[in-house]
Formats: structure tokens, sequence, C-alpha cells
């Protein structure tokens, strides 16, 4: 899908919230452009200034709507609460065509946030991937990383598993993925999701009960591997 990787440009929609932002300031800081979008172009273009000040001016980060941010980029991430997941995903689906969405949405479904609710779909990966339809490939990625970290140098103990409508979108993230300090693995189809995005609550569950803010995931007894030889 993209093989130059530093020319790409990540839409990061929702990225004025805590993961999104999170997530672009790592992409940003290894090279990428990025462009923060929003419903509120202003309220981007404050969060893109806010990534700049951070990596002292020598990224390239963009505020600007959801809309032109999905238009502009290659790859474009969602990081928007459940609630607003299809909304925000309509509202775009026409600029999606022929990319790449990566899914960070976890289907949590306020009261019970520590209990795994998931939509009718399977996911709400598998949501996505039913609004935007055939031409774009869909991925799912980062529902277990707490945004916590993200904004500073502490290593981030959680690994990222990455699911995919297809290999290559899969290995596309997993760039993304090291990209942003992680490591990641590929979990297979995006019907695995489910999984997933299931276990944020679980860890949510565990923060809750053992007074914790970042509780992770790691993969064990695998040997660490590229993306390529997955
Ligand atoms: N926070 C975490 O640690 C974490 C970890 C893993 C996964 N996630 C998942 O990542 C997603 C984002 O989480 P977050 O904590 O970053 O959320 P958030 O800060 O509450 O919201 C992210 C952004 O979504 C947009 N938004 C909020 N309500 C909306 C609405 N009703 N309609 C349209 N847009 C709306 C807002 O952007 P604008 O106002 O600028 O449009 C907001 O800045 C969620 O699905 C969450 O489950 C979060």
């Amino acid at each position: 899908m993209f093989k130059e990787t530093l020319l790409l440009t990540i839409a990061v929609l929702g990225g004025t919230g805590k993961e999104g932002k999170g997530l672009a300031f790592r992409w940003a800081r290894a090279g990428y452009r990025v462009l923060i979008g929003s419903r509120s172009s202003e309220k981007a273009v404050t969060t893109a200034s806010e990534i700049m000040e951070l990596l002292e001016g020598s990224s390239s980060v963009v505020g600007t709507t959801n809309q032109d941010a999905a238009e502009q980029a290659n790859i474009v991430v969602l990081t928007v609460p459940y609630s607003a997941h299809r909304a925000t995903l309509e509202s775009v689906k026409d600029a999606l065509k022929g990319k790449l969405l990566v899914d960070v949405t976890v289907p949590l479904m306020p009261p019970k946030l520590s209990k795994v609710q998931m939509p009718p779909a399977g996911s709400a990966a598998q949501e996505a991937k039913e609004i935007v339809g055939e031409d774009v490939e869909v991925a799912a990625a980062f529902q277990n990383v707490s945004h916590e970290h993200l904004l500073d140098e502490e290593e981030i103990e959680c690994d990222v598993l990455v699911t995919g409508t297809s290999k290559k979108a899969r290995a596309d993230v997993l760039k993304l993925v090291e990209a942003a300090g992680l490591t990641g693995w590929d979990a297979g189809p995006i019907e695995n999701s489910v999984v997933v995005e299931g276990l944020a609550s679980v860890l949510i569950n565990i923060n809750r009960l053992y007074g914790s803010k970042h509780a992770g995931i790691k993969i064990t007894g695998v040997p660490t591997q590229s993306a390529e030889s997955a």
C-alpha cells in the first residue's frame, strides 16, 4: 500500500484527544507528516502547535478538520470515543477510498467500561469495515496502549496486536507501531480484533482493581521479529 514511509502523511481523526495526540506526537517524532483532525479546525491547530512545541519545531504537524485530514492523508487513523465512531466514519468515508484506515477505537459503553460489550458487527473494527466498504483496507491497533506515556520518554510496557483485512495492511501498520517506539505483532484477520478490543476492558478492570493507570500486555515465548519476516 505504501513504500516511502517518511513521505507518508498520516491523518489522526480525533487527534486532539488523549490517545490520538500521543500517537501523532510519536509519528511526527519519527519523521512522518501528521495531520491532526478534529470537528474544529481551531482546536486541531492548537493541538498541532502543542505537539510542534514538544518536538521543538523539527517536524511537520498540521491541524485541520477531520474531513480535510482524511482527504490529504495516505493513512487515516481513527481515535474517537465509540459513541462518535459511526458518525465520524460516515462523515469521511468518501475520502477513505483506496486508503488504509487504522481503527484504535474500543467499543466502550459507559458506565460499564470494564465489561466487554461488542457491537453486532463483532467489533468496532469490523463495524468500521462495514461502514467504509470494499475500497478501504481496515486495520485495528493500539487499543491496549494507554495514552499515559505516549507523550513522554518513559518506556511503554505494552505490545501492540495488529489485526486487519489483509497481510499487507497489517504489515503497513506494524511499521507505524515500530515508528511509535513499540513492539507490534501480526495478530491475524480483522475478525480477531474482537479479542484485542475486549482486552482493553480487561485492562481497565485491572487498572481499577489494582490502582494502576496503564496496565498493558506483552507477548512472550516468541523471538522478537521484524514485521517483514512475520
Ligand atoms: N485514552 C486511552 O488511553 C486509550 C487507549 C487505547 C484506546 N483508546 C481508544 O481511543 C479512542 C479515543 O480515546 P481518547 O481517550 O483519546 O478519547 P477522547 O480524548 O475522549 O476523545 C478523542 C477525540 O474524539 C473527538 N470526539 C469526542 N466526542 C466526539 C463526538 N461526540 N463526536 C465526534 N468526535 C468526538 C474529540 O475531538 P474533537 O472535539 O477535536 O473533534 C476528542 O478530542 C477511544 O475509542 C478509546 O477507547 C483510548
